[in-house]
């Protein structure tokens, strides 16, 4: 019997590596032969890398280079082929094999045509890789990424990001520009909705889940997709929200708050990264050597490929970087890029810059190896017709299964912000509601924003979703429009409308109802790329709505729906009950409605701080004390706060509440040999109902060379408790979580005091402190 030892069995791999490319390479006389001759489910890395080898052997610079282009979907497939203009000259450039990607490509048919170019009419027979904004799911749609962050539960999220990548890719797409790992501490900024919040821990462990989620064990079954880490990097740190803005951060900043979900991101195997559209301390992202070479590639040793984003190397003109186009393309090749999305310059200039000497040919091969390498674990090569079955898109497509899994994470999305005299949850009869505000009887918005793959019109709304409990009688009347005009997307909006001829109707239902269910905050559209807000109230006179209703029926439950945190200050000190909703997706009807009558227990936790006023962002809570830190209540001038306004946030980072109580107590720290520390205390659910909490755990570095947040998240764990049971949790911190980047960019980890604390948000009480020698 064969004895496979280490040794025994990478001889065997190697041979297998060898026999393969001897086979491959001789029998390999016309393109599609590659297709043909690679046995499948070998996919090992060797593999991988002799196929590579051999064919970036047989390529020509301008197929090399093709393969660094992608292009936009450009004409409708299924009509007449392009005959002038741009469209005839990408279509040309497909035939030729100068096309590496495509995106906005989407369905079996779709997919199947274009990718019957590449692999039937090119000399190569090159298959296209099909990349899609799959960022919240595709035709099912989960709720948007921040929402889902709210509600900490990984295995959801993971899960969440699985289905999506299920149905995505038997519409025949393999690639998602997802996740979005950019950390952001401002809440004008509309791409909030798409990330996973402020904190960086909590982020990147959202970017773990997303990862393994979209990409699975193996890359090449049918229902994974390669993931993308995007925007590299700061991007979240647009000033003052406005989006594709200057970043400018300091060395602290970028390494301990903005690189680690991108660093957790490579580390769980992302095999593709977007750089972004800003500029970052004076160099545009797209051609930055110092982030896409020396970090990326250099420190975190990714070896996936970094596509550009949506014509930034063009951008990189406009930025005043690169005088004209071919010194954009120029930048962008030496800085890191590996990808061309939409910008044509790589197609254009880089053959003549590698004639000019500007560009080393290793960089155009490494680029092409790189995109190679990740078609090839897709199982591209293998067939490239894998991912085309209709009859599987059919059965796939919105399936049961997707319905039930995004209504599960839509619940689990919610937060109950405010729930006085438990308002909430509703009782099943007898009573009158009032169901008030044009989101609750909107089916699109609730989708939220980046969901292209999804229909309009197909979400269930919340009056559909409050119908499944017939006991109580339900009126409902709109009030007030949110929002007027059209977005690129084609959909009508009406923003920031002032007519108010909604409010008698609304206001008598008020008047007669038991309790009043208020639908107000942002439209799906009113977030997301491009929607920077500066006022951050309820958009167009929902407000005034709140308010007049209020004047008739105190009795309201606010349901919020929103892509970002939103100013409410006055519905906090008027309104009873408060129920964080988001842009909860296919379901969100459903959940909300399970939710407001108590058939689910809420748990959700904020990812991002709420603020006061918009006067206070970019607010977070892993502040700096400052030298002149200002304690509460503290009536003093020359110390650091505002005149007008408190520096505390209205509801601070991890804060949710539930239909039962918590208690936390008996906190205890034990410091071993191997500097591991071992957190425990007790949490008991003190309520009369079933409930689940997010336990936290923060940690303050008191004293260090470079100065420390007051407060760090730095472990959470999802607890489920029944009535009066308590239990015993027990976090351990290993060496590397009590540490930081210095300025260098070098982790250390420094002696001294420390002090944790435990608690079901950031505001957390029960604190200890304890010495690491
Ligand atoms: C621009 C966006 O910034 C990026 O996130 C997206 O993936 C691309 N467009 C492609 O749609």
């Amino acid at each position: 019997m064969l004895k496979c030892t280490n040794k025994t069995m990478k001889k065997h791999k190697m041979l297998l590596v060898m026999v393969s490319v001897v086979l491959f390479v001789a029998c390999a006389d016309k393109p599609t032969d590659y297709l043909a001759l690679t046995p499948p489910n070998e996919n090992t890395n060797d593999l991988i890398e002799a196929r590579v080898a051999d064919l970036l052997s047989k390529m020509t610079l301008e197929e090399k280079i093709g393969q660094m282009n992608q292009y936009n979907g450009f004409w409708d497939v299924t009509g007449p082929t392009p005959q002038g203009g741009d469209a005839a000259k990408k279509y040309k450039h497909l035939r030729k094999g100068y096309v590496g990607s495509m995106l906005n490509v989407t369905g079996v048919k779709e997919v199947r045509a274009v990718q019957k170019i590449a692999v039937e009419e090119t000399r190569l027979g090159i298959p296209l890789i099909i990349g899609f904004d799959v960022i919240h799911g595709y035709k099912t749609i989960s709720p948007i990424p921040l929402a889902e962050a709210a509600s900490w539960d990984l295995k959801a999220i993971k899960h969440s990001a699985q289905i999506a990548a299920e149905e995505a890719s038997a519409a025949g797409i393999n690639w998602t520009f997802a996740p979005m790992v950019d950390v952001s501490r401002d809440a004008r900024w509309g791409r909030v909705m798409e990330g996973a919040g402020e904190d960086p821990f909590l982020g990147s462990q959202i970017a773990i889940a997303r990862v393994e989620g979209f990409q699975g064990d193996d890359l090449s079954k049918f229902n994974t997709v390669a993931a993308c880490a995007k925007h590299f990097a700061g991007y979240g740190f647009s000033e003052s929200g406005r989006d594709y803005n200057t970043v400018d951060v300091g060395t602290s900043t970028l390494n301990n708050i903005i690189f680690p979900p991108f660093e957790a991101a490579t580390k769980a195997g992302v095999r593709t990264f977007m750089n972004s559209f800003n500029e970052l301390n004076g160099i545009p992202a797209t051609g930055n050597k110092f982030l896409q070479r020396d970090i990326l590639k250099g420190k975190w040793n990714f070896d996936g490929f970094v596509v550009s984003d949506w014509g930034s190397i063009l951008e990189m003109q406009a930025h005043g970087y690169a005088k004209d186009g071919k010194q954009a393309a120029e930048l962008a090749i030496n800085g890191g890029s590996d990808m061309d999305m939409e910008s044509y310059l790589y197609v254009e200039e880089l053959a003549n810059l590698i004639k000019e000497g500007k560009v080393d040919e290793a960089l155009i091969t490494d680029a092409a190896r790189r995109i190679l390498r990740v078609k090839f674990e897709l199982g591209l090569f293998d067939d490239p017709y894998r991912y085309l079955d209709e009859q599987r898109e059919k059965e796939v497509t919105g399936k049961t299964e997707f319905q039930e899994a995004v209504l599960d994470m839509a619940k689990k999305s919610i937060v109950l912000l405010k729930n006085e005299n438990n308002l909430l949850p509703l009782k099943n009869s007898g009573q009158k509601i009032a169901l008030i505000g044009a989101l609750a009887n909107d089916k699109t918005s609730p989708l939220g924003s980046w969901r292209v793959g999804a229909d309009d019109g197909t979400a269930v709304s919340v009056l559909e979703g409050m119908k499944a409990y017939s006991g109580n009688k339900v009126s409902y009347s709109k009030g007030a429009d949110v929002s007027v005009g059209k977005t690129e997307f084609g959909t009508e909006l009406t923003i920031n409308t002032t007519d108010k001829s909604g409010f008698p109707q609304a206001i008598s239902e008020a008047k007669n109802a038991d309790v009043v269910v208020m639908v107000l905050g942002e439209h799906g559209l009113q977030s997301g790329e491009g929607r920077s807000r500066t006022d951050l109230g309820l958009p167009g006179v929902q407000q005034e709505l709140l308010e007049a209703v209020y004047k008739v029926n105190k009795n309201i439950i606010l349901v919020l729906q929103n892509g970002r945190p939103l100013i409410l200050n006055w519905a906090d000190e008027h309104i009873p009950a408060i129920v964080e909703a988001w842009h909860l997706g296919t379901q969100s009807g459903n959940a909300i409605a399970q939710v407001l009558y108590g058939d689910y227990n809420p748990s959700g936790k904020l990812p991002m701080t709420f603020p006061r006023n918009v006067g206070q962002v970019p607010i977070y809570y892993n502040y700096k004390h400052t030298g002149r830190p200002t304690l509460p209540g503290q009536d003093v001038v020359f110390w650091s706060h505002y005149q007008d306004v408190e520096n505390s946030p209205l509801y601070v980072f991890g804060h949710g509440l539930s239909y039962t109580n918590f208690e936390y107590s008996d906190l205890k720290i034990t410091v071993n040999a191997k500097e591991r520390v071992t957190v425990a205390f007790s949490l008991k659910n003190t309520g009369e109902r079933k409930g689940k909490e997010v336990a936290q755990l923060y940690l303050n570095d008191m004293f260090a060379s470079v100065t420390r947040p007051v407060k760090e998240l730095k472990a959470f764990e999802l607890v489920d408790l029944n009535p009066k049971e308590s239990k015993r949790i027990e976090f351990t911190l290993a060496k590397d979580e009590l540490g930081f980047f210095n300025n260098e960019g070098d982790f250390v980890l420094e002696p001294g005091d420390f002090k944790v604390f435990v608690g079901g948000s950031s505001a957390a009480k029960l604190e200890q402190k304890f010495e690491l020698k």
